[in-house]
């Protein structure tokens, strides 16, 4: 919102940071070598770039959000995909944003106002959005559920010491199913996308196929491999990312409306 993208490739080039435009995302880019921490450059305290996974920003892109669109943030904090759907939308698109946590909600006000954001379109709602009920109608519901983080392991190798708890792992699915049962219960059959940083078929496919017959499931319109081709036809329209094709996270993405 603040930035164009030429001036910051100018100036990250004069600082060291070796960028290069992606391929898909025109307001991306790939950083090549840098030696100190990122988070430290002007341009990320000054809200003129946002440190951002490429399949996290493919989370948006499957949203395909609109202008005119009020979107449904169930797991919102600390704001990252909102802010980018801000972007997406020249500030335009009206955003519910919830999240349980209060601390983090109050990081996502941080960010967006930091990013340039109108807050005045945002509706920042510290809730368990699993006991979400609307009086209106939204148009698309965003759930980037809190999950087993199994994609980041890049970033931090600590998560594998977690992945070996069951029953860690077993709280997210029973979390995620309700976010995703509560979105499907939203009057109007808004368009759902959902996502989890995870390699887990426990919390990609499998929490969609077994809706089955209660859900249209249509394929994201972003790049990205499918989904695990033991879940059948269904993988075809789901989209996973991997940290080695993709040199992104571990990422599944997925959309859906209620039939
Ligand atoms: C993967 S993070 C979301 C990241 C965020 N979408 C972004 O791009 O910045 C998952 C979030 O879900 C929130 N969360 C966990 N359980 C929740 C619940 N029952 N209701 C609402 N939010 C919940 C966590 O507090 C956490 O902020």
């Amino acid at each position: 919102m603040k930035a164009d993208v030429e001036h910051v490739i100018e100036s990250l080039l004069s600082k060291g940071v070796v960028v290069r435009k992606d391929r898909d995302l025109d307001y991306m880019l790939e950083v090549i070598s840098y030696n100190k921490p990122l988070y430290q450059l002007e341009e990320v305290w000054k809200g003129y770039i946002i440190l951002q996974d490429k399949a996290s920003a493919m989370v948006v892109e499957a949203l395909e959000p609109s202008e005119h669109d009020t979107i449904l943030d169930m797991a919102a904090a600390p704001g990252v995909k909102d802010t980018l759907i801000m972007q997406l939308t020249n500030n335009s698109a009206r955003i519910i944003a919830v999240d349980v946590s209060l601390e983090r909600l109050k990081r996502a006000k941080k960010v967006m106002r930091m990013y340039g954001i109108d807050l005045s379109k945002i509706e920042l709602v510290n809730m368990d959005s699993t006991r979400l009920q609307l009086s209106r109608a939204v148009d698309k519901v965003l759930i980037d559920a809190p999950c087993s983080s199994s994609g980041a392991i890049g970033k931090d190798p600590a998560i594998k010491i977690h992945l070996k708890d069951e029953s860690w792992v077993g709280r997210f699915l029973s979390l995620q199913e309700a976010m995703i049962r509560r979105a499907l219960y939203l009057g109007n059959k808004p368009y759902i996308v959902y996502a989890v940083c995870s390699i887990l078929p426990f919390e990609g496919e499998e929490q969609i196929s077994k809706l089955s017959s209660t859900v249209e499931v249509l394929k994201p319109r972003i790049p990205g491999s499918p989904g695990y081709s033991s879940y059948g036809p269904l993988a075809r329209k789901f989209k996973r990312f991997y940290p080695h094709i993709h040199f992104t996270q571990g990422f599944f993405i997925s959309k859906f409306r209620r039939v």
